[in-house]
């Protein structure tokens, strides 16, 4: 049974003002379908779809078959399809007709990115290339790459908040670097089809997102911190923290998405975040060991002498900016906090 948390999300987007009509009777493509984003993004829909009779459908891209059944135990209908497709290798032949595309597949955690970046090239850069293929052949009306706010590298900027225009430094010696710049790479592939063939693509280059809905194996820091709270233990930071985060619910993500594949501007990035949502990740270990877990659990800095290789990305000094995806009618809701107090009540009950 789907957890209640979620099913208060999934009604959140059901009475937000998402424009549903637009995808009356549409197919949607979604890639990385068994990941956080790609399978919230397909839950919402289906429960969304099927509360107003929207008659919409979603063809799914996965790798693990049984994963996917497990994931998506209470979904499983006529209206919803499973397409087995490793993209970093296979080329994606999809049957029917698709309306809509949603492309999340990457590779995410830090470890890989450091010990397989070839991999993690070969998914952006190839799979990005079979998506947008698919998309040109299918002559589709719409489509959002998920890019990252790690395609603005480093930057030191703290009097105004980044424009979408501005881009920082990436270091092409650490091999960390091949996720951002494989997102720049991406980014550039989705302007260039844009331009070339005419496909509606845009870019959302989200802040970390996170939320209830996350797998038992989520390692990530965000997943880290809650995990302390749960087990009333320490939070241990590997770095000093430094680094500015930007954060965005996953729900507030997902309306961002459905936004972008009708209101988009073809060939443009917009950046998915929460204005208010924004610290150093020492500030948010401290948010969550003090406001969250009432003083319980402490801060503590353990730093090894070579960070290199736990995958960390460099630190960076930035607040994104929100203007553009405003323009377009979508506005964050979800406070960090209050992300952290949901993503709780799902762990409570359903990963512990
Ligand atoms: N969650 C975040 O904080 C965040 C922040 C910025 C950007 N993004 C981007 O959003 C997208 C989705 O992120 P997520 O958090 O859901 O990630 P996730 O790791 O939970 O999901 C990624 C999915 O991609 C699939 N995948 C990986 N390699 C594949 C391949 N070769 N062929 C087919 N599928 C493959 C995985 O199986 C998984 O289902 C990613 O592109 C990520 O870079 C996420």
């Amino acid at each position: 049974m789907e957890s209640k948390v979620l099913l208060k999300d999934f009604d959140g987007i059901l009475n937000s003002d998402t424009d549903f009509d637009a995808f009356f009777g549409k197919t949607i493509l979604v890639t990385g379908a068994t990941g956080l984003i790609g399978s919230l993004f397909i839950k919402s829909v289906l429960y969304c779809s099927r509360a107003r009779n929207l008659n919409i459908k979603i063809v799914s891209v996965i790798r693990n078959i049984e994963k996917a059944k497990e994931i998506f135990s209470d979904y499983i209908a006529d209206d919803f399809k499973f397409y087995i497709c490793d993209l970093a290798n296979d080329s994606l032949d999809i049957e029917e007709n698709v309306d809509y595309i949603v492309h999340t597949a990457a590779v995410t955690t830090s470890k890989d990115m450091v010990s397989y970046p070839v991999d993690n090239i070969k998914i952006s850069v190839n799979g990005t290339m079979n998506v947008l293929e698919l998309a040109k052949n299918k002559n589709v009306k719409g489509m959002v790459y998920l890019s990252s706010m790690e395609v603005y590298g480093q930057m030191n900027i703290e009097d105004h908040l980044i424009k979408e225009t501005e881009l920082g430094y990436i270091d092409l010696s650490s091999v960390r670097s091949c996720y951002p710049e494989g997102k720049r790479m991406c980014e550039c592939l989705c302007n260039s089809y844009a331009k070339q063939y005419d496909v509606n693509v845009v870019s959302a280059r989200l802040a970390q997102t996170f939320g209830p809905g996350i797998s038992k194996d989520e390692n990530r820091v965000f997943a880290q911190f809650a995990k302390s709270f749960m087990d009333n233990t320490d939070i241990v930071l590997h770095t000093k923290g430094l680094s500015e985060g930007n954060y965005v619910y996953t729900t507030d993500a997902i309306r961002a998405i459905l936004v972008l594949l009708v209101k988009g501007e073809k060939g443009q990035a917009y950046n998915v975040g929460n204005e208010d949502n924004h610290m150093t990740i020492s500030q948010m270990a401290h948010l969550v060991a003090e406001d969250i877990a009432d003083n319980k659990i402490k801060v503590i800095y353990d730093i090894p002498n070579d960070t290199a290789s736990m995958g960390y990305a460099a630190d960076t000094k930035m607040h994104l900016s929100s203007e553009k995806i405003n323009s377009l009618g979508w506005k964050a809701q979800v406070k960090l906090k209050d992300m952290y107090l949901r993503l709780i009540e799902f762990m409570r009950d359903f990963i512990v």
